[in-house]
């Protein structure tokens, strides 16, 4: 495939500037509630490099939080309603929802769900923030698999911190989340996701072992690669029940492999056990087990510069993604597709779609200098194979949740 006659790309390729995003949302909180915002806070989203669908089973994920991020501005209202009213407006919609602190509503489901959720959590740490009034803004595309939804949790937990002056242990503070996002989401998500918004740390990967929730930091500092996502800009409605589908077939495939997760299962032993359950099961194991070893292989591949290991691991991921665990699509495919058709000579290292799947992104490493060309092409084969128009930016490994201002 040919990289000439690209497609002119549309807005925010760049990573836009968080201070520059802090100062309008601040001014927009000021607009809509009358007064200067006392605590300004930020927390991103991610992309996931490789090990995809193996958190929950205790595996190995090697993800970036990324230079995109959700911004809270909140200040205390002059005459709250209620000692533990909060009113919550966003940039991304009209009206303000308000709920009230002692009654967080786990059922209800809209925006705020993610919010209410964290709350939740901080308020049974014994952490409340008392009356507020907020305002949310993100960068983090909607529904594009990048977890919009854990920065918004990681945000407000961000906020309650700020607020209340205590500081929770950042891991506490993912577990948290995590537990929002089951509880007020009703998604049964493992720990990636949050995790990787509130621990990321400028220009770091993140090598999170999810049996022991902890992380290795591997830095992501050659001069030569950049990290490149497209946005498929399609998201298939399955997505909900098939998440928790895929979590209880790999619980299936350990018990009967008489383990507690597949985490604990190798190759060898799987592939000697291949008669004990039915195909379907099977395939999602494999998936699982060798998601494991290509994920670990990466990070050691990435720490010695071996790029084209990491590049075949990646497509290798997107394969087996595609192919045995079945949460791929055909947007996503044509995507990683045309990546490895531009190929090492045109400067793409690998590509494979990233997070829980059925549409959202792909994460492609490329030669710095040619991440624009590269897009551009993509991007335009992309229109011409299926009609729709994918969203590209780059990113650099971003630092994670923080206060800003308060
Ligand atoms: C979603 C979940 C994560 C993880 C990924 C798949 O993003 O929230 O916990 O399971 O899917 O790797």
């Amino acid at each position: 495939m040919s990289v000439s006659d690209p497609a002119p790309i549309a807005s925010e390729f760049e990573s836009p500037s968080l201070e520059a995003q802090a100062a309008a949302v601040k001014s927009a909180f000021a607009e809509a509630f009358g007064a200067a915002p006392q605590w300004v806070v930020a927390a991103p989203g991610r992309v996931n490099l490789i090990g995809e669908h193996t958190d929950y089973n205790d595996g190995f994920v090697f993800p970036l939080a990324i230079e995109r991020y959700v911004v809270m501005a909140a200040g205390r209202p002059a005459s709250p309603a209620a000692e533990d009213a909060v009113r919550a407006r966003s940039t991304m919609m009209d009206g303000t929802a308000e709920f009230r602190l002692g009654n967080l509503e786990p059922e209800r489901r809209d925006w705020t769900s993610y919010l209410r959720g964290a709350l939740a959590g901080c308020l049974e740490r014994g952490m409340n923030p008392g009356a507020f009034d907020v305002l949310v803004d993100s960068k983090v595309p909607l529904g594009g698999g990048l977890s919009s939804s854990a920065a918004l949790e990681v945000c407000t937990a961000t906020l309650v911190e700020a607020i209340t002056g205590r500081s929770l242990e950042p891991v506490e503070k993912a577990r948290l989340c995590q537990t929002a996002e089951h509880v007020y989401a009703g998604v049964p998500c493992g720990i990636m996701d949050q995790f990787s918004s509130a621990l990321g740390a400028a220009g770091q990967l993140l090598l999170i072992d999810c049996r022991t929730e902890t992380a290795t930091l591997v830095p992501l500092d050659d001069p030569n690669i950049e990290v490149l996502v497209i946005n498929s800009n399609v998201k298939h409605e399955l997505s909900g029940g098939e998440y928790a589908e895929r979590r209880s077939q790999c619980e299936a495939a350990a018990k009967i492999m008489g383990v507690k997760k597949l985490r604990d299962v190798t190759s060898d032993q799987l592939a000697a056990a291949r008669d004990k359950m039915d195909d379907v099961i099977y395939r999602r194991a494999h998936h699982v087990v060798g998601e494991d070893e290509r994920t670990t292989a990466a990070a050691a591949a990435l720490q010695t510069g071996d790029w084209e290991t990491v590049g075949r691991l990646m497509y290798a991921s997107h394969d087996s993604l595609r192919d045995d665990f079945e949460v791929s699509c055909p947007e996503l495919d044509v995507l990683v597709e045309l990546a490895g058709e531009v190929g090492a000579a045109g400067g793409v290292i690998g590509s494979r779609m990233t997070g829980g799947g059925f549409g959202g992104c792909t994460v492609t490493l490329v030669r710095k200098g040619r991440e624009r060309e590269i897009a551009e092409a993509i991007c335009r084969r992309y229109r011409e194979r299926t009609g729709i128009e994918a969203t590209p930016f780059v990113t650099k490994p971003a630092r994670g949740a923080h206060i800003i201002e308060g």
